[in-house]
């Protein structure tokens, strides 16, 4: 296993970015889903876990937050456990695409959304999921997301119920998804399993956890709890790093290098192939929808840490 070589220590480094990034206020809170305007727009925690189980926090780590898209890699690595590679290839590529995440295409070639991490490819991962387990899906996958954390994810009912007053366009999504074959389950069902899913409170801590254990191979560095099997994480990784920043996924390639996940509740994932997880947290988005000073916390780091891939 090579290892990089860390050219500081990583918590005094996580407080200098913490301390340097602190006073940015650009962006703003999300709002197309109307329960999120409610965060206080500056709350900003850093969490780090090791694979050998070393946390590390500054900040606001631990204020609770829903996961939103933060989530669809797991759940995609779940699909891959539960259902095997081939019925979830079927139903979802493995292709970046230069669309936002609310895109509606579908890849012309074969009627499958391009990837896991934009909506419509989400959602056929949970139209797999219902078509599989019925009403388990979301038990199973607030469950295994809980397993990843070390720590019981609960359902923030008031986001949940806000994004099903107002998710249409998702809900058009799901209908489009049943009908080229992708599931067969009820899409208003479907995309109910992919609310909730979305709607998970977590912190930076959880994160950090969550990306640690994808870094450690699938094992809970904290817990020791094997989460998600060999295969799946590696072709999760593939996918956060070639399609987790959507149409901003090339540049995020090569400016930080590391696998990652953003949500528009304010989360943001990155993964240090077989070294470390990082949760930041900080609720005001960029103008493609994603939080700010966690991009730029995880740009920081992976520049002044030397975490890059390459
Ligand atoms: O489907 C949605 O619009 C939200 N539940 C999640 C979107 C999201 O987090 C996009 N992230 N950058």
């Amino acid at each position: 296993m090579t290892r990089t070589k860390l050219r500081m220590p990583l918590h005094h480094a996580m407080q200098a970015v913490h301390a340097r990034l602190l006073p940015r206020h650009e962006g703003q809170v999300a709002s197309y889903i109307p329960a999120l305007a409610a965060m206080p727009p500056d709350l900003f925690g850093l969490a780090a876990l090791s694979s050998t189980g070393k946390l590390m926090e500054v900040g606001d780590s631990r204020h609770p937050f829903t996961i939103q898209s933060v989530s669809k890699p797991f759940a995609y690595a779940l699909a891959l456990d539960l259902l095997g590679r081939r019925a979830v290839r079927d139903a979802v590529g493995v292709q970046p695409v230069g669309d936002p995440f609310n895109t509606i295409e579908l890849d012309p070639r074969t009627r499958r959304p391009f990837n896991p991490m934009v909506n419509a490819g989400a959602i056929a991962v949970a139209g797999l999921l219902t078509d599989a387990l019925g009403d388990r899906a979301f038990p199973t996958l607030q469950a295994r997301l809980s397993l990843a954390a070390g720590a019981t994810l609960e359902l923030d009912s008031a986001v949940h119920d806000s994004e099903a007053a107002t998710g249409d366009r998702n809900r058009a999504i799901a209908y489009l998804l049943r009908a080229a074959g992708v599931f067969r389950a009820d899409p208003v069902r479907v995309v109910d399993v992919y609310f909730r899913q979305c709607a998970l409170r977590v912190t930076a801590r959880d994160l950090a956890v969550m990306a640690g254990t994808l870094a450690a191979i699938g094992s809970n560095p904290l817990t020791g709890a094997e989460v998600f099997g060999v295969e799946a994480v590696r072709d999760t990784l593939s996918v956060m790093f070639t399609c987790g920043f959507y149409d901003g996924a090339g540049d995020w390639a090569c400016r930080v290098g590391l696998p990652a996940k953003s949500g528009v509740g304010g989360g943001v994932v990155a993964v240090v192939n077989r070294q470390l997880g990082l949760g930041v947290f900080s609720p005001r988005l960029d103008a493609e929808g994603n939080p700010l000073r966690g991009l730029l916390a995880c740009e920081a780091l992976s520049e002044e840490l030397g975490l890059h891939a390459f």
